[in-house]
């Protein structure tokens, strides 16, 4: 392994407002985030991923509403079992043994790249420098990095007056450690990158219709600026734009990670945010009560094994497919007005809703007998009294 650890490279995806990874052939391939790393730097690829990032991962985590906590939407989570997919290739391409990444000993994402890269390539090997003890030792901690990388002039997207580590990627940026370690310190002025301050926010706001095919943003129109986009990374990219404009999808909060201990963070997901409300609407409109409360359970879990790194495991697989299942008839146009921070729902419609306007009316009958609501509340409420004559019992 030490053969290819020669010369200091500063590769960094979070200067890179795409999804996008280093990768260094020949020796081992590193992957950095956040850390300088060792290698041989005899080739550097940079595929672009995004199609696929959208297409493959944003999409599947919309079509599950997927969230970690009821409230993070994963940017991070979702993009690493790419990068690891990613790596993989390059890997396998040039007959390289090693990975490297630069995520630290104490977080979730060593987890999600080495076990995506392990479920991928079960022979690959893993070099993770923070977890090694001759770089631990040299290095406890950031302030030594950002010596060392002044040292060395090796320019870096963090710096002591922006004390915090930033993870961006084309679905979000995420904040944390430094000053935001105090779960009381609020976000400092200008930490954020994607979206404006909410006072900041136009007084005009933005309507969009977004069309939605078996679950997935097809379309998006902006009825106020006339636009119009249909390719996938394309409409991402423009729900971006505009949920930044509007300071839509911003959260800060504390999150268990999956090693045991609790982390603050800060993200901002404007387009996942935009596109995360619409599709939980067109979804219920369109989709049986039964079946959504089942697919709700599978959401959770899907959430939850996005954030712990099990993309690649057979559970998720199986969720994943059970869920665009569910999507087959969730199809329709959800039109929503984006203001000042938030997503408001203006109204939707839809060939394959279950909604019936005649049924549910209330100024017409119908195929309804209001009489039999009397039966159906009956039954329903046997066991509530048998309940409540049981409670009066114990307490006489
Ligand atoms: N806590 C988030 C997660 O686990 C964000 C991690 C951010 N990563 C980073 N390299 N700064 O998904
Ligand atoms: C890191 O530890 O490298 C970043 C934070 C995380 O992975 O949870």
């Amino acid at each position: 392994m030490a053969d290819g650890l020669t010369g200091p490279v500063s590769q960094s995806s979070v200067v890179n407002p795409t999804l996008s990874m280093g990768v260094i052939t020949s020796y081992i391939i590193v992957v950095g985030s956040q850390g300088l790393y060792y290698a041989m730097l005899n080739q550097m690829v940079i595929p672009d991923l995004r199609d696929e990032f959208v297409t493959d991962f944003i999409w599947p985590a919309i079509q599950g509403n997927a969230m970690y906590e009821d409230r993070y939407l994963l940017g991070t989570a979702l993009a690493r079992p790419l990068i690891a997919k990613a790596m993989v290739k390059v890997a396998i391409e040039e007959g390289a043994q090693y990975v490297a990444h630069g995520a630290t000993g104490k977080g979730n994402d060593q987890i999600r790249f080495e076990l995506g890269a392990y479920a991928l390539k079960p022979d690959i090997k893993v070099i993770s420098p923070w977890r090694m003890p001759e770089f631990f030792k040299r290095f406890p901690g950031r302030n030594e990095l950002f010596t060392y990388a002044e040292e060395k002039g090796i320019p870096l997207p963090v710096t002591p007056k922006t004390p915090w580590s930033m993870d961006a990627n084309l679905m979000h940026i995420s904040y944390e450690s430094g000053v935001l370690e105090n779960p009381d310190h609020h976000a400092p002025p200008g930490l954020y990158n994607m979206t404006v301050d909410p006072e900041q926010a136009p007084e005009q706001a933005d309507v969009i219709e977004l069309e939605f095919k078996k679950g997935c943003a097809v379309r998006v129109t902006n009825t106020t600026a006339g636009v119009t986009k249909t390719n996938p990374l394309e409409v991402f990219v423009y729900l971006n734009e505009l949920g930044g404009k509007h300071s839509i999808g911003r959260v800060d909060l504390v999150e268990n990670r999956s090693i045991g201990m609790k982390s603050r963070g800060i993200y901002e997901t404007p387009g996942g945010t935009i596109l995360i409300e619409a599709h939980t609407d067109i979804e219920i409109f369109t989709m049986d009560r039964e079946m959504r409360r089942i697919k709700r359970d599978l959401d959770l879990q899907f959430g939850d094994q996005i954030y712990k790194g099990f993309w690649f495991s057979p559970e998720c697989e199986f969720t994943r497919k059970c869920i665009a299942l569910s999507q087959e008839c969730v199809e329709g146009v959800v039109t929503v007005k984006l203001y000042k921070g938030r997503v408001y729902i203006l109204g939707r419609r839809s060939e394959l809703s279950l909604y019936n306007e005649e049924l549910v009316s209330m100024n017409v009958q119908g195929d309804y007998e209001p009489t039999d609501a009397g039966g159906f509340i009956k039954i329903n409420s046997l066991r509530l009294k048998e309940y409540a004559r049981l409670r009066k019992e114990q307490q006489n």
